[in-house]
Order: structure tokens, then sequence, then C-alpha cells
């Protein structure tokens, strides 16, 4: 079937839905293709900490009712090392603003569920864009040909809409590194009230949550691992030894493993974020390695810049915002970009640095706990930096 629509959307995780409440909210038609099923999307997991900016944003926008009434708002973050904990209190840090950690995929389901049906596409296959540079830009399906004003490339870091830039236009700054997460979910209560940070010498451990029965916690291990090395009793002994304390009132509560999964890290900006017609958003542009927590924020803080670049041409045909969307992102992006190294460098264990360097990340961690300048620093990057930066 051919139709239009002035804004086509290819992707339906958190850059393309949030990007379709915007321009609704704008009065701009909008059409979210994916090719994975709702139920497929409603629950993969993935991200757990939003920002608190980002959390203002869906409440103003309306989508934020079971966020309040479900997610955990914390007050700060646990960094341990050398079997100490170290807390850092958010609140005091940076005048007042705080951390919730709720899963993306009730983000997502609170999200497509707020949507109009007619503005999203599930299962969609086939997907291919065409004529970027022409008057008007095509996404083809299987079952759909659609004329688009724009498209919005919200297709993660595998979608089609970056390759559909020619390669030699492409500017891209990458990063791999030599370590990848294994994460659980447990049936358990939580061990913790907040989230803990651990570097040990066997390797980075993260405590995090997602209800008061259901706990997500993190070991590093090496991103071509098979998870069939990977049994219960192994993950919990790596888990108790990595976050081992001298705490006494302190113990990791187990519980039945029921999802297991390996994600391989990488840092990566494609800096090409418009190609004619076509504006990439998210992961589709930039990738950062979960430790700083940043990416389904960074996609978001894309998307508020893209839905008013979209509102100014439509409102009075205004470019000037348009041209500038890719310089204004990348200014938050790259140092997104800087605070998710730092603590993924900070925090694991790389057995290809040199042993200069991993003494030095011991320095910058002890630096940290006794300077209130550096937590001040952490603080501010962690709970998301002013949208105008
Ligand atoms: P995606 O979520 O990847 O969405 C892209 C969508 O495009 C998908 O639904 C996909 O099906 C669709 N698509 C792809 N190809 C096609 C095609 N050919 N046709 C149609 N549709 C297509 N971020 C944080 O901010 N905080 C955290 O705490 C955090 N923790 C994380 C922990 C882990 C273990 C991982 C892996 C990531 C974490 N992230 C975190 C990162 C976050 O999950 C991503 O940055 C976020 O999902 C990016 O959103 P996106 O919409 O850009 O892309
Ligand atoms: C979670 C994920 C992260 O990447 C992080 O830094 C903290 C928490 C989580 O999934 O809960």
């Amino acid at each position: 079937m051919k139709r239009k629509v002035q804004v086509g959307i290819i992707g339906a995780g958190p850059a393309g839905l949030l990007l379709a409440h915007l321009l609704k909210r704008a009065g701009i038609e909008a059409l979210v293709l994916d090719h994975r099923t709702r139920e497929d999307i409603e629950s993969t997991i993935r991200a757990g900490v939003l920002e608190q900016w980002t959390v203002d944003l869906l409440i103003a926008l309306g989508l934020g009712e079971r966020l309040k009434r479900e997610a955990h708002f914390h007050d700060g973050i646990t960094l341990r090392f050398n079997r100490g904990s170290h807390h850092l209190n958010f609140p005091d840090l940076t005048n007042g603003k705080r951390v919730t950690v709720y899963a993306q995929h009730e983000v997502l389901k609170d999200l497509i569920a707020a949507l109009p049906e007619d503005m999203i596409r599930f299962g969609v296959r086939d997907l291919s864009l065409d004529q970027l540079d022409g008057d008007h830009a095509l996404i083809s399906t299987a079952d759909d040909e659609i004329t688009c004003d724009f498209i919005a490339g919200c297709d993660g870091f595998h979608g089609p809409s970056r390759r559909a830039i020619p390669t030699s236009a492409l500017k891209i700054y990458e990063t791999v590194y030599p370590f990848g997460w294994l994460g659980i979910l447990t049936e358990a209560p939580p061990s913790h009230h907040e989230l803990i940070y651990a570097r040990h010498a066997r390797g980075f451990a993260l405590l995090s949550t997602r209800s008061p029965t259901v706990q997500r916690l993190y070991v590093q291990c090496d991103p071509k691992d098979d998870l069939a090395h990977w049994s219960d009793d192994r993950i919990w002994s790596e888990l108790h030894q990595r976050l081992e304390t001298d705490e006494a009132d302190w113990s990791l509560t187990e519980g039945k493993i029921f999802q297991k999964n390996i994600v391989p890290m990488r840092s990566f900006v494609c800096e090409t974020m418009r190609w004619g017609r076509l504006f990439l958003a998210g992961d589709a542009a930039h990738i950062v390695p979960p430790t700083g927590a940043k990416g389904l924020n960074l996609a978001a803080a894309d998307v508020v810049v893209l839905a008013q670049a979209f509102a100014a041409w439509y409102r009075d045909h205004t470019t000037d915002r348009l041209d500038h969307y890719a310089p204004t992102c990348l200014a938050r992006i790259w140092k997104g970009e800087r605070f998710s190294w730092y603590m993924t460098t900070l925090l694991h264990r790389n057995d290809t640095e040199e042993d200069f360097v991993q003494r030095i990340h011991q320095a910058d961690l002890e630096y940290l706990v006794g300077s209130h300048a550096a937590q001040q620093a952490l603080a501010e990057n962690y709970v998301g930096l002013p949208m105008a930066v």
C-alpha cells in the first residue's frame, strides 16, 4: 500500500517512541515502524537507570504515571573497591538531583500503550530507505511504500538507517573493549537499597534492582564467552567475591536465576547524524558502554532536539535547527561518551593495560572517595548534565 507521512520513524526503541510522542504533541504526523513484534520489544531486558530530566520529561508528557508508582528513586550509588564501601550522595553533590531505576522495557510498555495504534507498525519486513537527498524520502517494506518529508533513523546500532548513508560520507570514531557484561535477573529481595559498582581483581560487578522481588546483577566477562560456561553456582561465586566487603552487616542475597545474557562493549560515534532527509538518533548514531548508564538517556536527548527542529521547520519553514541538529547533539554525546569511557576504564579489570595504568585507576578511585570536587564531577554526570550542555 502507498501512503504519505510527514516523519517516518524507523525503530520502536526509546528514541523512536519518545520522538513519536513529542511529534504528536507538536501536531506533526508520524509513523513508527519496527521489525520486531510488540511482545519482543516489551520483554527485551536492557537499561535500568534514568536521569532526572528524562523522568521529568516522561512525567511532563503524561507518560510517567506507572513510573511514579513503581520506579525506585535513588539518592546515590556505592563504589566498592579493596573491600571498602564509599557512598556518593547525589542530592548533596548536585543540588538535589536523584536517579531513577525503572527498566527500559517498562518505559517502552508505557510509551507504546499511550501511542494511538495507527501511529505504529510492528513486525514490518524488508525495510529499506531511499531517495534521501530527493524532494521526499521513501521507506519501503514488504507491504508498504511510505513517502516522507523526513526519516528519523532510530533503529539502534544494527539497523539499516546508518547503513543507508554512503560509506565515504560517514565520520566514525570507535573503540571496542576487551570485556563484556554477563547480566542476570534473579528472584530475590534487594541486597542493598541502591546500586553498588565494584572494582575487584577478578573484574567488575554491579548490583542493581528491578522490583522488591527481582534483582538485576552484572559481572564482567569475556565478551565472546559462552553462557554455557556460566553455571548459576559460578555466577554467584563471582558476584560474592567481587562484591565482598569488610562491612559486617552486608551480604548478597541469592535467588533463582531466570534470565542470563552477555553484552559486548564498545564506544562508537557516527558524527554524520544527518544525510539529506535522514536524521539518525540514539544508538543508530552512538553507542556507549553501559557502565555510566547513559545510552537511553542520550537517545532521549537526541530526539528532544530533533522534535524541536522538526517543529520549527513545520511552523515557519526555517532550517536552522535542522542544520544544527548534529552539532547540538554531539556536544552532549561526546560528554556522555567521555563519562561512560571513564566509568568503564576506572571500574573494569583490563589485562591489556600496563601495570602502570592499573595503578592509575587505583589512585583515581582513592582520589575520588577523598575529594568532594571529584565526587561532584562524577555525580553531576551520573544524574545527567543540564539539557543545554
Ligand atoms: P534500540 O533500543 O536499539 O531500538 C532500536 C529499535 O529499532 C529496535 O526496537 C529494533 O527492533 C528496531 N530495528 C532495528 N532494525 C530494524 C529494521 N531493519 N527495521 C525496523 N526496525 C528495526 N542506557 C541507559 O540510559 N541507562 C542504563 O542503565 C543502561 N543500561 C544498559 C544495560 C545494558 C546491559 C545494555 C545492553 C544497554 C544499557 N543501556 C542503558 C543502553 C540502552 O539500552 C540503549 O542505549 C537504548 O536502547 C537505545 O535506544 P534506541 O531507541 O536508540 O535503540
Ligand atoms: C543498570 C544498567 C547499567 O548500565 C547501569 O550502569 C546501572 C544499572 C541496570 O540494568 O539496572
